[in-house]
């Protein structure tokens, strides 16, 4: 579907963590047409903020989007104040989603605010689900994925929740095995889980986030290289339209 943009409207909102906001979507256009790890151009009303806010897609139902957002800045400084009952422009679902793949042990690796696409993902997934989720201090959509049937571990920076220490000590530490990883969070955390994949000789799908401008493939402003059987031995991707999701082997990731 080519992108478009429409008027949704707020149907829940409220703040899950410091800092961090879920808010519900009623926009039929846009649930009728998402997938697992795509992504919504939020567009500020506010002026002074004219290019769209990229937010993944955390759930979607019969005619809403759901989407958990850190607030770091002007525009999701803007949406953070939205009630229920306003409206918000939002595009249509953007850039290539997970491809969810059959395996008997799929684990989903997911960096802060990098989680809230998993839990989509969990739903469409089959088979024995597990989720190994970092953060600095507190964890945000453990008890939605528990919920989805996720047996999930937490790691945090800090040590106040779960494990202390990263993701990829997490795995090492509990042994946690997969036939397939998929993962979304920190370049840092994906390209460490891209070498651990690479060695367990298992695929994982990364979701790569990229600064955006138009965030739908004109501006070019997103590009990141991928291995090609060239001189230069890359090409340049435009993770909004390329992906987000690649393969973690098909990433060149050395700078
Ligand atoms: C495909 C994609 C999916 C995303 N999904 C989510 C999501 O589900 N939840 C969520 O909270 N955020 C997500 N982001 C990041 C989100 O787009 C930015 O946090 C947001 O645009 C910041 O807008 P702002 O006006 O509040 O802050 P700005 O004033 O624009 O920036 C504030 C700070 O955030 C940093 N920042 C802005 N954009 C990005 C980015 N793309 N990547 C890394 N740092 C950035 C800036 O460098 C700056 O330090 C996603 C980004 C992409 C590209
Ligand atoms: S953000 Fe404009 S091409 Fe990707």
């Amino acid at each position: 579907m080519s992108k478009q943009v429409v008027e949704g409207k707020i149907i829940g909102q409220g703040e899950i963590a410091p800092m961090i906001y879920k808010m519900i979507i009623k926009a039929p256009e846009v649930a009728a047409s998402a997938h697992c790890g795509q992504f919504v151009n939020v567009y500020p009303k506010s002026k002074s903020t004219i290019l769209p806010r990229p937010i993944s897609i955390s759930e979607i139902g019969e005619d809403t989007i759901t989407l958990v957002y850190g607030v770091v800045g002007e525009g999701t400084k803007e949406f953070m104040q939205y009630e229920t009952g306003d409206s918000v422009r939002v595009s249509t679902a953007l850039g290539n989603g997970y491809t969810v793949q059959e395996a008997g042990v799929s684990v989903l690796v997911g960096g802060g605010i990098g989680v809230p696409p998993l839990v989509e993902l969990a739903k469409s997934i089959k088979g024995e689900k597990i989720a190994v989720l970092g953060f600095r201090e507190d964890p945000i959509l453990v008890e939605a994925l528990e919920n989805l049937g996720v047996k999930v571990y937490i790691a945090t920076d800090s040590g106040k929740v779960g494990f202390k220490g990263n993701v990829i000590e997490l795995i090492k530490a509990e042994g946690i095995k997969g036939d397939y990883f998929y993962a979304c969070g920190p370049k840092v955390m994906l390209r460490a889980l891209s070498a651990y994949c690479e060695e367990q000789n298992v695929p994982v799908q990364v979701s790569m986030e990229e600064r955006m401008g138009c965030g739908y493939g004109v501006c070019v402003g997103c590009v990141t290289k991928i291995k090609a059987d060239n001189e230069k031995g890359f090409e340049l991707k435009k993770v909004c339209k390329d992906g987000p999701v690649f393969l973690g082997s098909e990433v060149k990731w050395d700078e």
